[in-house]
């Protein structure tokens, strides 16, 4: 009896000193913080975060296996010397993060039972058209066939080594929705790449920034006709690629950085963008070459609300009905109702009134730094652009600083504005009235001066003055030539 009461006794204090301290014992479902991933990675919550540390061989499948009762959701490897990426185990991981990693090879079906991964992030790798097989992504063997990654829908190949993508690479990932290439050497689009962009039917968000293509060819954006945002800066297009028409879905389109010389509606070499109903973001900044937007170049653009048009140090032209399209009785303009207006630092000489319909509707103006003519042709600016500008905020119309002419250069529209200050006209050979008013004054003023000055020289010599200069006064003169001269010597 005793010695039951004393093993109870006994259990009781090892029970009560565990829940004293109930950190001490780990839980029999918490081993996988000492398996070999949370020793060398940070496992919280459902994250597994192995940022950069040093790991050069990646983990085998029954390290994988150990996280299960974690369920991670999250798993980031990014930034470790891994040069090969192996089958993993079964784990409901959502994201999956092997960016930064040096990745050349990644083994058949590493992924098939992360069923539930949604993004896959392999961006800053040195993956290769040859190694990287479409294998890489089958999903589970089901009799006959593979099953896919069902749940993928964000991929990232940005920033490897691939000059063409396999035709099949995206057979296991049929319901992709982004996916981002950009920074991969496709300097030309060549067909089986096209065949695999083609198989991507619910793409909305392809990313192809610096490329190195200069051209897109037909049928690339075909299939993919939910695309919505498409980014293809810093390539070398050098005209407004005609293949967006595909695109009739698409809101976001940014092409930044390409070498588009110039924008013209008549023109078959730089034509103007094709219709596209739904854009809703334009981005052409940081363009080089470009020195012109031409009537009607961006009238395909009927729903456009934000146009970022900066940074173009060329660019000094935008026509007035670069924006309006002939309505449908082919009579009067319309115009989309554009929200932000991004202009900055172009090389603009001024902006036209008629380029948009409703400035009054703007939410976002931003017109600075462009060399502007400040004469009549855009007296409009100071008296209701300025206005527009400072409405938005306060003092953002201090960059729209006078170019031209001479004599206005370095004035502010707002201080023109401030003092109402009505700006004359440039003549029609291209001469400034008041510039020649100026001189005008300047000439007027000086032979004011040069009378009496004149005036008091004369009286000076006459009366002697540069004799020790060897000049005689007309004293002498007329002493030696004119004997009889009368009293005139005040007399000019
Ligand atoms: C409980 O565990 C923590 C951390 O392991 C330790 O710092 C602390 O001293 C322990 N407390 C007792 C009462 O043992
Ligand atoms: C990576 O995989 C390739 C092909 O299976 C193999 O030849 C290579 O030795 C592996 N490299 C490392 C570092 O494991
Ligand atoms: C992956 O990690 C990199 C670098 O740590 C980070 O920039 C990137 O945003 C991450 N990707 C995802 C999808 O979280
Ligand atoms: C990957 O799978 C393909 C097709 O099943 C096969 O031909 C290839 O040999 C496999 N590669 C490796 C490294 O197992
Ligand atoms: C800007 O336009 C003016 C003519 O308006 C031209 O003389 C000048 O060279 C242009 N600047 C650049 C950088 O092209
Ligand atoms: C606007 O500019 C004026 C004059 O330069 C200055 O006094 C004022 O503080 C500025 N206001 C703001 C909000 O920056």
């Amino acid at each position: 009896m005793a010695r039951r009461v004393i093993s109870v006794l006994v259990f009781a204090i090892v029970i009560g000193v565990h829940c004293q301290n109930a950190t001490e014992a780990p839980k029999a479902d918490d081993t996988w913080k000492e398996t070999g991933i949370c020793r060398k990675c940070i496992c919280k919550d459902d994250k597994v975060n192995c940022l950069d540390q040093g790991i050069v061989e990646y983990f085998k499948k029954e390290e994988w296996a150990n996280l299960k009762p974690m369920k991670p959701a999250t798993i980031d490897l990014s930034d470790n010397l891994i040069r090969n990426v192996t089958v993993m185990a079964e784990l409901p991981v959502k994201v999956l993060n092997l960016s930064r990693c040096s990745i050349e090879f990644i083994e058949n079906a590493s992924f098939k039972d992360l069923q539930q991964m949604q993004v896959l992030d392999l961006s800053h790798n040195r993956l290769t058209t040859e190694k990287l097989s479409p294998h890489a992504f089958e999903g589970r063997y089901a009799p006959e066939e593979y099953e896919p990654l069902a749940s993928m829908r964000t991929l990232n190949l940005a920033y490897n080594e691939l000059h063409s993508l396999n035709q099949d690479l995206f057979e296991h990932m049929p319901e992709l929705t982004e996916l981002d290439l950009s920074g991969n050497p496709l300097t030309t689009i060549d067909h089986v790449t096209v065949i695999a962009i083609s198989s991507l039917p619910m793409l909305k968000i392809l990313r192809m920034r610096s490329c190195g293509f200069s051209d897109i060819p037909d049928k690339f954006l075909h299939t993919p006709r939910f695309l919505e945002r498409l980014d293809i800066s810093d390539n070398k297009l050098n005209a407004v690629p005609q293949e967006l028409k595909e695109t009739k879905n698409l809101i976001y389109l940014n092409l930044n950085q390409n070498p588009i010389k110039l924008l013209d509606e008549l023109s078959e070499d730089f034509p103007g963008f094709p219709q596209l109903r739904k854009l809703r973001e334009l981005h052409m900044c940081n363009m080089k070459q470009l020195t012109r937007i031409g009537p009607g170049a961006l009238a395909g653009l009927q729903n456009i609300q934000s146009l970022h048009i900066s940074f173009n140090p060329k660019l000094h032209t935008i026509d007035p009905r670069a924006l309006a399209r002939p309505d449908d009785i082919g009579e009067n303009y319309d115009w989309p109702l554009v929200k932000e207006l991004y202009l900055q630092s172009n090389n603009l000489t001024e902006i036209d009134s008629r380029l948009l319909s409703r400035w009054d509707l703007l939410d976002a103006i931003d017109v600075s730094n462009n060399p502007y003519l400040c004469d009549c042709s855009t007296q409009w600016m100071v008296d209701m652009l300025v206005p527009v500008v400072e409405h938005k905020a306060v003092n953002a119309s201090q960059k729209m600083v006078c170019e031209e002419p001479i004599e206005m250069k370095g004035y502010t529209m707002k201080h023109l504005h401030d003092i109402h200050r009505t700006m004359r006209c440039v003549d029609k050979y291209g001469n400034r009235p008041e510039k020649d008013g100026a001189i005008l004054l300047g000439t007027l003023i000086g032979v004011l001066l040069a009378v009496p000055i004149m005036f008091s020289l004369m009286l000076l010599w006459r009366n002697g003055y540069f004799a020790w200069m060897g000049l005689r006064g007309p004293v002498d003169v007329s002493r030696a030539f004119y004997k009889r001269a009368p009293n005139d010597d005040n007399y000019i």
